[in-house]
């Protein structure tokens, strides 16, 4: 069965774009198709300036809403990436198969590092060596498929690079896997500034369709989006980003398709409203299912131990073989039976 990995940064509250881009797919599609993992990567979390309270409360909150969205326990893995070692175990051994150089020119790194620059922070260490860390989490499980938004797509690219250069040095370890965007609203945009994606990580909210802000909060962004100068609706993503926007949305939202939702519409305000109301129909039953889980932490807490112990058991045989295969050797337990150790390769 083909093996699926994905995974959460709980750096922010999730947005409306992390789940018509990746979220509600997995839910869908990818947890029925296939044998499947979702992650909420709150190592990854740290590799940026972070408040601990905040990263253990966004932690919970991703995973409740990873449940909210519809991910089955029964029928995936969901779980925390700290709570299973292989991550950090194979990271390490990656980072010995990665070069500087690939880490530098990573197109994310890039982008953050100025950020924080321009803010006049410094840049953590481990932002450089996140998409090792993610390579690790991929490649431990042995992952066919990693559905992933546009943005992420060099980094499972990296993965696959790793994988291979891996598997030529030492040896058949690792399965290389290939990212899946799904085609649909693969990028929900910035109400605001529609020229950059609505990320969980952006300073002000005003663009940004959280998925448990309240009906009246969704309302107002999505009436007040930017759109582009001109009057009749057309789709049109280069020459008309705001309004393409709206209609992705909406599409995204009604099943419909953004070019046929276009010639429907007379004017802006209208396809605002309808918009608006796409959204909050569409997020009403996931804020009520987070509500109810909020109610149950017990509940939750026991999915993520279930998932941790499930996940562990799969990555442990893939993390082991690579130890092996790179030249370390196996910690003998002390059975007093004078086990010889296997220096053969
Ligand atoms: N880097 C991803 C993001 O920012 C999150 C992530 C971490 C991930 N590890 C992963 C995604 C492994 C897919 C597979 O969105």
């Amino acid at each position: 069965m083909t093996r699926v990995f994905s995974g959460v940064q709980p750096t922010g509250h999730l947005t409306l774009g992390n789940y018509l881009g990746a979220m509600r797919r997995w839910a869908a599609v990818d947890q029925h198709r296939a044998d499947s993992l979702f992650c909420v990567v709150d190592l990854h979390a740290l590799t940026v300036e972070h408040d601990p309270a905040r990263v253990r409360r966004l932690s919970l909150q991703a995973t409740s809403l990873l449940l909210a969205s519809g991910l089955d326990p029964e029928v995936c893995t969901v779980y925390l990436q700290s709570h299973v070692d292989e991550h950090t175990r194979l990271s390490y051994l990656l980072e010995c198969v990665a070069t500087d150089g690939e880490m530098r020119r990573m197109i994310q790194y890039k982008e953050k590092t100025a950020k924080v620059r321009e803010r006049g922070g410094s840049v953590r260490l481990s932002l450089l060596t996140y998409p090792v860390l993610m390579a690790a989490d991929i490649l431990a499980y042995g992952t066919d498929e990693v559905p992933v938004g546009e943005d992420q797509v060099q980094h499972v690219e990296l993965t696959r690079d790793l994988a291979v250069r891996f598997n030529q040095r030492y040896g058949h370890t690792f399965v290389v896997p290939k990212a899946t965007v799904p085609e649909v609203a693969a990028r929900v945009m910035n109400l605001q500034d529609p020229t950059t994606k609505m990320g969980k990580s952006d300073e002000s909210g005003s663009g940004v369709v959280y998925l448990l802000d309240e009906p009246e909060v969704v309302r107002k962004k999505v009436m007040r989006a930017v759109t582009d100068s001109g009057r009749e609706v057309v789709y049109d993503r280069d020459e008309r980003p705001g309004l393409a926007n709206l209609l992705e949305i909406l599409a995204a939202c009604t099943g419909g398709d953004p070019e046929a939702l276009s010639g429907v519409y007379e004017t802006y305000g209208s396809l605002k409203k309808d918009t608006a109301d796409a959204v909050v129909e569409l997020l009403r039953p996931l804020q009520e299912r987070h509500r109810a889980l909020c109610a149950d932490p017990g509940y939750v807490e026991g999915v993520l131990r279930d998932g941790a112990e499930r996940a562990r058991a799969m990555a442990r045989p893939t993390v082991d073989a690579a130890y092996r295969a790179i030249g370390l050797l196996p910690a003998v337990a002390d059975t007093g039976a004078g086990v010889a150790l296997n220096t053969a390769r």
